[in-house]
């Protein structure tokens, strides 16, 4: 997707060159560059200005795909891990996106290589992040083989007209007017619905509220979502198993697209900051019952009004095409996992590590 030009950071971030077997070296180096990213978009989503209409014209900065994701569909693609921090916001009230349908070959899990549908070539999609009473001028283009769609939750237009398919070569451009807060799931809407999410198309819209949240310390996006996988995906690419998604008997439930990743290159934080975990549940069928383990929820802003907090809440439920904002802090240094709590999910892959201080290892849960 093109970005704001202002606030451009490729998801990337170079971690690309540093291939798949990251070790404890290397986390070292990923680590201060995510939270760096996370502070800097909470720093510039402090002092962006309000107001204004100036148009940002997010194609003006194509997003670059790193060459492992340029592959042929049957070479091995090199998993670029998902730049878990929440983008800033940028500047104006009217915010235009570029989004191309891409047939793409990634990874899912350790040597587990999947071929489906992306939003720019990455599932999840990019994160989009505005504010309440902004702007959001979409154009999907349709670089792949059949027609797709794009279905914001967080827009009140007619379905008929804004989401409908697109043929493969064409686009479609629509505007919606984000009045709602939260965090939403956007996703292809062309049947069979259940198909196009599970292929991999799907991605999350963060909505600031217009009165805010308390300032956050580090905010991390995580998009939950099931693979069903046809064959094991070691040997060559594995494609859907649509009896699988039917009977929602998943291989694979992850976080941000990729089983246990943030398990080998955990999130950070430092006791006593406010960390803030936008959550989407993009499915396509199963719920998550988000919990941080060693913790509480402080909040939980099941819509995103701050006005609506929940308060000291151990576990909450996040539907399948569903969001929450939940706040946490951690009260001293260690390894908190964050799992959904319906822990058959835990065994397929939704697993992230918290790495609170400076402390060794990655140990799991
Ligand atoms: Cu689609
Ligand atoms: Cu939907």
């Amino acid at each position: 997707m093109s970005r704001h030009a202002g606030t451009s950071i490729p998801r990337a971030l170079g971690l690309a060159a540093l291939g798949f077997a990251a070790g404890t070296a290397i986390l070292l180096v990923i680590i201060p560059a995510w939270n760096g990213r996370a502070a800097a978009s909470q720093g510039a989503t402090a002092a962006a200005p309000t107001g204004g209409m100036a148009q940002m014209d997010h194609s003006a900065m194509e997003h670059s795909a790193p060459a492992a994701q340029k592959s042929a569909v049957d070479a091995p693609a090199k998993h670029v891990p998902f730049d878990p921090s929440l983008p800033a916001v940028g500047k104006g009230s009217l915010h235009s996106y570029t989004i191309t349908l891409k047939d793409r070959t990634f990874a899912i899990a350790d040597g587990v290589q999947y071929t489906g549908w992306t939003f720019d070539g990455s599932a999840p999609g990019p994160v989009i992040h505005v504010r309440q009473g902004d702007t959001v001028k979409v154009t999907l283009k349709n670089g792949g083989a059949i027609p797709h769609s794009i279905d914001f939750h967080a827009a009140r237009v007619a379905p008929n007209v804004a989401f409908r398919s697109v043929d493969p070569g064409k686009s479609i451009t629509f505007s919606f007017k984000a009045n709602d807060p939260g965090v939403f799931m956007y996703h292809c809407g062309t049947p069979p619905v259940l198909m196009h999410i599970a292929n991999g198309m799907y991605g999350a819209i963060v909505v600031d509220p217009r009165h805010p949240l308390p300032r956050a310390d580090l905010s991390y996006v995580l998009v939950s979502s099931e693979w069903y996988l046809a064959g094991d995906g070691k040997s060559k690419p594995a494609a859907i198993d649509y009896n699988k998604a039917r009977h929602m008997e998943p291989d694979y439930v992850t976080f941000n697209g990729y089983a246990n990743q943030y398990k080998d290159r955990p999130l950070t934080a430092l006791p006593g900051q406010r960390v803030r975990f936008y959550v989407v549940d993009a499915g396509p069928s199963l719920d998550t019952d988000f919990h941080v383990v060693g913790t509480l929820f402080d909040r939980v802003y099941p819509s995103g009004h701050a006005s609506e907090a929940l308060r000291g809440v151990q576990t909450w439920s996040v539907p399948a095409g569903g969001g929450a904002i939940f706040d946490t802090h951690f009260d001293t240094k260690g390894i908190y996992p964050v799992v959904s709590h319906s822990f058959a999910s835990v065994d397929m892959g939704e697993l992230a590590l918290v790495k609170v201080g400076n402390v060794p290892g990655t140990m799991s849960h």
